[in-house]
């Protein structure tokens, strides 16, 4: 018997260790070993986070702070997580560098949603951002400062004020190594590298976890009866993404297939300013401190769509005028170029290093003297899991928070600056309702069967020891393609066809996959597979949901219905999973005080 808390043989006994309380079951043990070449842990916590980007990470923190026991599970190193690729800031209506309010910075967010946010959840968001940012800075987070020696504020897209707090061009790495801090000062259990495959219900609540040690192999119960799902986004669907190679929609597969509706799943956001050659974002600080968009003539064309906010029009304007410059022959190779060579050395080089940087590494160009070629590029999924304020799902037990969450607060388009605010904001708030939960209630007496591992156990090794079929590895290229040409910037009912009939057969498809690697320890092989159909199955809400939607709001945009229809649309789309099938239904968008007004930028 091992107690040291990574792995056991067989024991019945409850053991309460370094604040892990470990239960194993005999007959798990019994039940599996003779079947299975794999070892078991079965660990139980009050509360376990999945995702320890910065909404995971700020949740756990907050339900620690609440008093009860808390776990964090990951695919990855915390640090690693795609949040640290964030770059130009972080949204708060501080007014520092001018008069600013919470309610001007609602107000933004829900024209620069089109109406779909929901407008209760953005009051809370606009309200709270403040505060939440005080916290951030007293933890540790260095801050550009203005000359006032206050927190400095950029102009972002579709902004009324200038509101993004930054940390130069690297906010997302400088949020991310202060929330490990306190992760760590709060003596946080994490499982790193594990792999959640399954989120288990028992009797309609809750119950943990079925996760894969990816180091050291073996399929491990972690009972909870409080899952906070914060896994991030799926931009790994598009080819041509800012996404890092992880993103691939695992939370959001894990909660549709757990009996949680995605919502709004047709709204991704193509992000205007990506680099052609392997999608690196280049960020909107760059045209917020100043930077220009030029076709091949030179000209800044965004004067034809946005003539008031020009370069800062929001990112489903800045991305479809880019779109069509590229299409009708005013780009250069396949690209347009932002122009920041007036800014000058100074400025490029406090305010927009990393940037520069990415430039002259993946481009080849200084921006100090030439434009950076640049183009459109799968950037944020603004749908999600369906989720409250609180981040509470219809699971009970289930929440989510960060961009795997739909609460919904970017509607059919999110402003640049709001997503890593929303991470700090609503992490908080579900890390803080999950531990009012568990002391409220206690033991649900929602468990995670032994039976219930072995059939999972079962699947997994069914996976890893298949021969035949395709690599996963094509089909994701297959899809990434797919999505990028057919369910793109621009969408018409015979692309969107198109790309259903292709998902519906790679889901078909990639029922046999070829796997090579049939051990246990760091099985790439496996894991890529298992996230092929976490990426298949909402690139299947995507295009399912963009199929209905007879109409152009935000970043959903058809050439065959190219005006808004409140009439008919004004609602959230909601993707049922149906046997594996997609089933939608709708339901209210929440308007507090601003009715829908026609587009202006
Ligand atoms: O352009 C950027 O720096 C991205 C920011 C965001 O997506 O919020």
């Amino acid at each position: 018997m091992n107690c040291n808390g990574t792995e056991f043989a067989n024991r019945d006994a409850c053991h309460v260790l370094a604040g892990i309380r470990h239960h194993t079951y005999s007959a798990y043990t019994r039940g599996i070993a003779v079947h299975c070449f794999r070892r078991f842990l079965v660990i139980r916590h009050d509360v376990i986070v999945l995702g320890a980007g910065l909404a995971g990470m700020r949740a756990a923190i907050e339900a620690k702070r609440a008093g009860v026991d808390v776990a964090v599970i990951s695919k990855l190193h915390p640090t690693r997580s795609h949040s640290g690729a964030a770059e130009g800031g972080i949204n708060a209506a501080l007014g520092n560098a001018t008069e600013d309010s919470p309610a001007t910075h609602a107000f933004d967010t829900v024209k620069g949603s089109d109406y779909l946010g929901d407008q209760d959840a953005i009051e809370i968001f606009a309200q709270e951002a403040p505060g939440d940012i005080y916290e951030l800075e007293h933890m540790g987070a260095i801050f550009t400062r203005a000359a006032d020696g206050k927190l400095a504020q950029r102009p972002f897209g579709a902004a009324g004020a200038p509101r993004t707090i930054y940390s130069a061009d690297i906010t997302g790495h400088v949020l991310i190594h202060v929330l490990y801090e306190q992760l760590v000062k709060h003596e946080i259990k994490v499982y790193e590298e594990f792999f959640a495959t399954q989120v288990v219900v028992d009797g309609g609540q809750c119950a943990g976890v079925i996760a894969w040690d990816t180091q050291r192999g073996g399929l491990h119960a972690i009972q909870a009866n409080h899952v906070i799902l914060a896994t991030g986004g799926v931009g790994r669907m598009y080819y041509g993404t800012t996404n890092a190679f992880a993103c691939t929609g695992d939370g959001m597969s894990l909660a549709w297939n757990a009996g949680v509706p995605l919502k709004d799943m047709e709204f991704l956001q193509f992000h205007p300013t990506t680099l052609k050659s392997n999608g690196v974002l280049i960020t909107e600080g760059c045209r917020g401190e100043g930077g220009y968009l030029r076709n091949k003539d030179g000209d800044r064309f965004m004067v034809a769509d946005a003539p008031n906010a020009m370069e800062l029009a929001s990112r489903d304007v800045v991305s479809r005028a880019e779109w069509k410059e590229i299409a009708d022959g005013r780009g250069v190779d396949g690209c347009v170029m932002l122009d920041l060579t007036h800014l000058g050395w100074k400025k490029l080089q406090s305010r927009l290093p990393g940037s520069r940087e990415l430039a002259m590494d993946y481009a080849g160009v200084d921006p100090i003297e030439q434009p950076i070629p640049v183009r459109p590029g799968a950037h944020y999924m603004m749908g999600g899991v369906d989720c409250d304020v609180w981040g509470e799902t219809i699971v009970p037990g289930l929440w989510a928070a960060g961009e795997v969450s739909c609460v919904s607060i970017h509607g059919a388009n999110r402003l640049g600056g709001n997503s890593l605010m929303e991470t700090v904001v609503f992490g908080r708030r579900a890390g803080q309702a999950a531990a009012e939960r568990v002391k409220e209630q206690g033991d649900t007496g929602a468990r995670i069967e032994a039976s219930v591992l072995a059939d999972e156990d079962r699947r997994i090794a069914a996976i890893v020891g298949n021969s035949e079929g395709e690599r996963p590895g094509v089909l994701r290229e297959e899809l990434a393609k797919t999505m990028y040409d057919k369910a793109g910037v621009y969408r018409t009912e015979e692309a969107l066809t198109e790309c259903k009939e292709k998902v519906v057969e790679l889901r078909e498809r990639a029922k046999t996959l070829k796997i090579d690697d049939h051990g246990s320890i760091f099985n790439t092989d496996l894991t890529s597979a298992i996230e092929l159909n976490s990426l298949l199955e909402c690139a299947d809400c995507l295009v399912t949901s963009a199929l209905a939607r007879k109409e152009s709001r935000g970043a959903h945009s058809r050439l065959d219905h190219t005006e808004r229809d409140d009439d008919h649309w004004l609602k959230h789309t909601l993707n049922w999973n149906d046997n594996g099938e997609v089933r939608l239904d709708y339901k209210p968008v929440t308007i507090t005080k601003h009715q829908p007004l026609a587009r202006s930028y």
